[in-house]
């Protein structure tokens, strides 16, 4: 086990490069079944989930090495193993690969992925989405098992335009004869990822990036090497890092387009933004200002995964801030944390009121979800004494050395093993 000691009230300055993004690399690795060629990913993170998708991969028969930065990946046998829980378990969206597994072998068998920290995560409109298509689809005791055999193109309706969902439809209609047409369908940039990528591999998707998706499958998919975006999460994350301890920073490879839900509302606390090419200078001074109202919603809007970082930043505010969670039902638990660090925030079911205070405490607290963790790292830098913070592979999930970052920006940040 091991733990993050901060040293807080260090500005940041200096430059930091964004790592590319986990929930673009993530559904990529799944699409590797669609071929049985060799593909290269190039700058894949090395991150807890990457390695989780590697090994259900390496489960499913396929291949899957680092050199260096380089992800080599090879699907040329695909076993149609089950995929347990102890692997699923372990990845929330391993139920991203169901798609790609159909496609390729017309059948698929998956544990249930469960619940999670943040909220139930259904994934009924994965399974409808499916069956639009025609894939057979029963629950064997926790098992999902998938009978592709009468697979055929269709136009699929989605309720709500759900990231996953809509990635697993795009992979199952790569190679099925005809168009499939998905509407409704999530806009998020690493959809647009996934379509780039799957058409550098020979595939025909078009409409990525909008409500509606054509995926004209073809016959086959063949090798290729990709770079998968930058990650916008993290990004943000180290935008919403200066904000609230104050400096100056360059957050370099970034796409300026995909922050905007980020960063139109780092600008209401008084923080200044200077976008050129591929990268953000952010400076802040003082306390942010508080954001009256917060509300996440599906992209373009503020996205659900930035919430605690922002609610960490807004807890040392000058005023009062309102922050609505709209994508998922459990997503504050890390307030609690917040609050052992002198925080005032009253949750109330999916609204949490933040009441700025001037200054926050070190404490040790416990990260409990991914973005949750991401938050304390951030009120920890902000606060006055030492931070201790527990539970870090949930951080290790989506951050890429995490201390190493912020330590070269200038952050007293450090990871040492516990007992
Ligand atoms: C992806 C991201 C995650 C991000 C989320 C929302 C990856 C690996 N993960 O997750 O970091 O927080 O998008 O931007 O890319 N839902 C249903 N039924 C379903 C599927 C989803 O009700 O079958 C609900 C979920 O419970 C949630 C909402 O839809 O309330 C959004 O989920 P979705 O867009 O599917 O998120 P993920 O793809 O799981």
């Amino acid at each position: 086990m091991q733990k993050l000691t901060v040293q807080g009230g260090v500005p940041l300055n200096g430059e930091v490069t964004v790592q590319t993004a986990k929930n673009a690399a993530l559904p990529i690795i799944a699409a590797c079944i669609l071929t049985d060629e060799p593909i290269i990913i190039k700058k894949c993170p090395h991150l807890k989930d990457i390695d989780a998708m590697l090994n259900i991969m390496r489960h499913l028969g396929c291949s899957a090495e680092f050199e260096g930065d380089n992800l080599h990946v090879c699907c040329h046998d695909v076993s149609l193993n089950v995929i347990n829980a102890d692997l699923t378990g372990k990845l929330r969206s391993s139920i991203f690969i169901l798609g790609s597994i159909l496609s390729r072998c017309r059948r698929a068998y998956i544990s249930h992925p469960g619940g999670c920290e943040i909220g139930l995560r259904p994934i009924d409109l994965h399974i409808s989405g499916l069956k639009g298509l025609s894939v057979k689809i029963e629950d064997e005791s926790g098992v999902i098992c998938c009978d592709g055999t009468d697979m055929k193109s269709a136009v699929v309706n989605l309720d709500f335009a759900s990231v996953g969902a809509t990635e697993n439809l795009m992979m199952a209609g790569a190679l099925l004869d005809g168009e499939t047409v998905i509407v409704n369908a999530a806009r998020e940039p690493e959809i647009v990822d996934l379509a780039g990528f799957i058409n550098a591999m020979g595939g025909k998707v078009s409409g990525a990036g909008g409500s509606i998706i054509r995926v004209t499958g073809v016959k086959k998919l063949h090798g290729c090497t990709y770079t998968p975006i930058p990650d916008r999460i993290c990004a943000g994350t180290y935008l919403a890092a200066v904000a609230a301890t104050g400096g100056c920073v360059s957050v370099k490879n970034i796409v300026p387009e995909h922050l905007f839900g980020i960063t139109e509302r780092l600008k209401k606390t008084g923080a200044k933004l200077y976008l050129k090419g591929g990268s953000v200078r952010i400076c802040a001074v003082g306390r942010p200002k508080a954001i009256h109202k917060l509300e996440t919603n599906v992209y373009p809007a503020f996205p659900t995964d930035m919430q605690p970082q922002f609610c960490a930043m807004l807890a040392r505010a000058n005023g009062s801030s309102v922050i609505v969670e709209n994508l998922f039902e459990n997503r504050f638990g890390y307030t609690t944390e917040l609050v052992k660090m002198g925080a005032n925030i009253t949750v109330k079911d999916r609204i949490a009121v933040v009441a700025g205070v001037p200054k926050l405490h070190g404490a040790a607290v416990k990260a409990c979800d991914l973005r949750g963790g991401a938050a304390l790292v951030i009120a920890a830098l902000s606060a006055e004494g030492k931070t201790e913070i527990y539970g870090t592979e949930h951080i290790d999930r989506g951050y890429e050395n995490i201390e190493r970052s912020f330590a070269a920006l200038g952050g007293n940040i450090i990871r040492t093993e516990v007992e």
